[in-house]
C-alpha cells in the first residue's frame, strides 16, 4: 500500500508523476484553495500534505491530519502553516529556498522598474486611447543609477535583489533585525527605494505602517514583494494618496486576492498579482523540491529543506 498524499492543487506533469510512482495521490482539482470543510475531511488518512500559500494549515487541519507525517509548503514562506502545532505532533515541515530565489529577485526588479519609470500609468493612458503622441516631458521617473537602495531583511532574496541593483549602478545598504547593517530608521530615511524581503511573523506584522512611511523621502518608493501583512495597506494608500512617498509596487496584499479599495484608483501604485515566483522554470523546480521533501520523509530518509 503507498502512503496517502493530499495535493492541494495540480502540479506539473512530471513531478505530479514523480509523487505518483511513490505515492496515493488525492488531488483536489477545484482551481482555487480548497473549501475548509473539505480540506479538513480530506486531510484525514494522509501521511502528507502538499500546500500552498493559499491553504490555511493551521491546528484544526493539523488536528485532522492524524495520519500527517510531513507537511510539504510549495513555497519558501510559510506563515500559512501552524509550524508549532506541526512539531507537537512530530510532523516535519518543508519549504522550498533557493529555487525562486532569482525569479524573486528578478521580479522584483521589474516592479522597481514599473513604479519609477511609470510603467503601469503609461500602459493604463495608451490603452484608453489617451496617448496623443511622444512629448519632451511625458510621464517623466526616475532614475536607478546612483540611486540608494534599502534592502529589509537581507536574506537569500534580498541578496539577489542587492546584485542586481548594484548592476544598474545603485548603491545598497541593508537593514536586519538582528541590529546588522542600518537601523530601519535610518535606511527609510535616506533610500530612494526601500525594498522589504523580512519573512512575515508577528515581528514583522505592519512593520512598515503611518510613522515609517512618514519618515521616507517624499520622492522614494516603497516595493512588497514578501508577505502583504508586512505593510499597513490603508495606511500605505494614506500615503501615496498624500504624496508623502512617490509611488510603491506591491505584489503582495494583506487580504489576497483582495486589494484595499483606497489603493486601486491610485496611479502611483504598481499592483500585481503575486507573481514573485511565477515562472515555468521556477514553479516547476518549487513543485519538484516539495515533492522530493514528501518523498524523503515518507521513505524515512530527512527531508532536504525542513523550515528551521
Ligand atoms: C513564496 O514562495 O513564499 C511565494 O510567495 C509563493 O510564490
Amino acid at each position: 500500500m503507498k502512503p496517502k498524499v493530499l495535493l492541494t492543487r495540480s502540479l506539473p506533469s512530471s513531478v505530479l508523476a514523480r509523487l505518483e510512482a511513490a505515492c496515493d495521490v488525492d488531488l483536489f482539482r477545484g482551481g482555487g484553495p480548497v473549501p475548509r470543510a473539505e480540506f479538513l475531511a480530506r486531510v484525514a488518512g494522509k501521511e502528507a500534505l502538499l500546500s500552498m500559500v493559499t491553504d490555511t494549515v493551521d491546528r484544526a487541519v493539523i488536528d485532522a491530519g492524524t495520519e500527517l507525517r510531513v507537511i510539504a509548503n510549495v513555497a519558501v514562506g510559510y506563515n500559512n502553516i501552524d509550524v508549532a502545532a506541526a512539531r507537537e505532533r512530530g510532523i516535519t515541515v518543508t519549504n522550498t529556498p533557493d529555487v525562486l530565489t532569482d525569479a524573486t529577485a528578478d521580479f522584483t526588479m521589474a516592479l522597481m522598474l514599473a513604479v519609477t519609470r511609470r510603467l503601469g500609468e503609461g500602459e493604463r493612458m495608451v490603452r484608453r486611447g489617451d496617448w496623443k503622441g511622444w512629448a519632451f516631458d511625458q510621464l517623466l521617473g526616475m532614475q536607478l543609477r546612483g540611486k540608494q537602495l534599502g534592502i529589509v531583511g537581507f536574506g537569500r532574496i534580498g541578496r539577489a535583489v542587492a546584485a542586481r541593483a548594484a548592476a544598474f549602478g545603485m548603491t545598497v545598504v541593508h537593514s536586519l533585525r538582528s541590529g546588522e547593517g542600518l537601523a530601519l530608521d535610518r535606511l527609510l530615511a535616506t533610500s530612494d527605494v526601500v525594498s522589504l524581503h523580512v519573512p512575515l511573523s508577528p515581528d514583522t506584522r505592519h512593520l512598515i505602517g503611518q510613522p515609517e512611511l512618514a519618515r521616507m523621502k517624499r520622492s522614494a518608493y516603497l516595493i512588497n514583494t514578501t508577505r502583504g501583512l508586512v505593510v499597513d495597506e490603508a495606511a500605505l494608500a494614506w500615503a501615496l494618496k498624500n504624496r508623502i512617498i512617490s509611488g510603491a509596487a506591491l505584489d503582495v496584499y494583506e487580504r489576497e486576492p483582495e486589494i484595499h479599495p483606497d489603493l486601486l484608483p491610485l496611479e502611483n501604485v504598481v499592483l500585481a498579482p503575486h507573481l514573485g515566483s511565477a515562472t515555468t522554470e521556477t514553479r516547476t523546480a518549487m513543485a519538484d523540491l516539495a515533492a522530493r521533501n514528501v518523498v524523503a520523509v515518507l521513505s524515512g530518509e530527512p527531508p532536504l529543506t525542513p523550515v528551521a
